[in-house]
């Protein structure tokens, strides 16, 4: 099945296969996109980034915070709710992230941000959260739309790394980006659907993770990564997954190997990293053998690059991937979210959000 490209085709009807090759290409256009953004001088007195968003919109902060750890001298949060946490307020950074710009509780925790006079940004492809930046006046990056928010990523996560540079904390350089976004292009055509089962790492661990539930374990800054996968395989395939992370996991999670019921229907994900240190080193080899010692199946990705960023962005595009083939395997259109949108929808409908949020707009600025 996965090596008949017709096939996959007619299962993908929504074109996903079409969007994830589109990864490489949108690194660029958000590089490109991105130097268009400019924040006044007064931002670079926040004492702490606090990103808020949801789901596809929300992953990129995870990608940014774990990349920020040893790089930013502030810290950085991923709200995924409709309230901001107390500490923040006039000294923080927001940036609200919706790719439809529409999402209630990042358009609450965007006028919990106003109210409590924090710095703001925002990152949208339209919506009301666009509309709302025009009127009050708040710096705002318009991103291209016609993707799935979650095949947007990269629209929606370089973006973050130009808001610490304009606020004096540059990360990654456009010369290190250009080169993690040529290595994630090539790595990207080896794991289309024209690429045989044979010589596609992709396709291979879809084909070995196929009626199992997933469990993805991850360390360090490929945490967001781990994250990734679950979700990609959440609402692509329309699958449960598991993910968690070391060496967190070593100190409960672990203890699920004990006695293991269902062994049969796991498969063990890990996904490696160059950067670990010595201790981490030790705390997944001995998670491996204890695997390994109960027989359940496992699969080691080990990414690509010689850089964090690299290691990132080549391992998300493989359970990207990964994730679509397990849609077409399983028979499933991996583009359309039903059960996201039904519930979106309902909601708005019984809560009238989206209202209360355009009066609130009406009286504020
Ligand atoms: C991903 C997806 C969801 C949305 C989330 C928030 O493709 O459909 O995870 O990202 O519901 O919506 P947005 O991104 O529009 O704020």
């Amino acid at each position: 099945m996965l090596d008949d490209v017709e096939a996959i085709r007619m299962v993908d009807k929504g074109n996903m296969g079409m969007m994830i090759s589109s990864f490489p290409r949108l690194l660029k256009e958000a590089v490109t996109l991105s130097r268009g953004l400019a924040l006044p001088r007064d931002y670079r007195n926040v004492k702490e980034i606090v990103v808020c968003g949801m789901g596809g919109s929300a992953i990129g902060g995870d990608l940014f915070k774990d990349l920020s750890q040893n790089n930013i001298p502030l810290s950085v949060s991923i709200i995924r709710d409709y309230d901001l946490p107390r500490h923040v307020d006039e000294n923080s950074l927001v940036v609200a992230v919706s790719y439809s710009g529409n999402t209630e509780e990042t358009l609450e925790a965007f006028k919990q941000a106003y109210e409590k006079g924090s710095h703001i940004v925002a990152i949208a492809s339209n919506g009301l959260l666009e509309k709302a930046c025009s009127k009050l006046r708040i710096p705002f990056l318009g991103v291209p739309s016609g993707y799935t928010p979650r095949s947007a990523l990269p629209l929606l996560f370089i973006p973050l790394l130009k808001v610490a540079e304009e606020i004096g904390f540059p990360l990654v350089g456009e010369g290190e980006l250009a080169e993690a976004q040529r290595l994630v292009e090539e790595y990207n055509n080896k794991l289309t659907p024209e690429n045989p089962l044979s010589r596609n790492p992709a396709k291979q661990l879809a084909a070995r993770l196929h009626g199992k539930l997933p469990i993805i374990y991850s360390m360090g800054h490929l945490k967001s990564v781990a994250l990734r996968f679950k979700d990609q395989i959440n609402e692509n395939a329309k699958m449960r997954a598991m993910c968690d992370q070391l060496p967190e996991a070593n100190h409960n999670e672990v203890e699920a190997w004990e006695k293991i019921d269902f062994k049969e229907l796991l498969h063990v994900v890990f996904i490696d990293s160059r950067f670990k240190n010595p201790y981490l080193a030790e705390s997944v080899n001995q998670l491996v053998s204890t695997i390994k010692r109960e027989g359940v199946g496992l699969s080691m990705v080990k990414p690509l690059g010689e850089t964090m960023l690299e290691e990132m962005l080549s391992a998300i595009i493989m359970g990207d991937w990964v994730s679509y083939y397990l849609a077409i395997l399983r028979g499933v259109d991996p583009a359309p979210v039903r059960l996201i949108t039904e519930l979106k929808s309902k909601h708005d409908e019984k809560m009238r959000y989206s209202e209360k949020f355009e009066e609130w707009l009406f009286k504020s600025g």
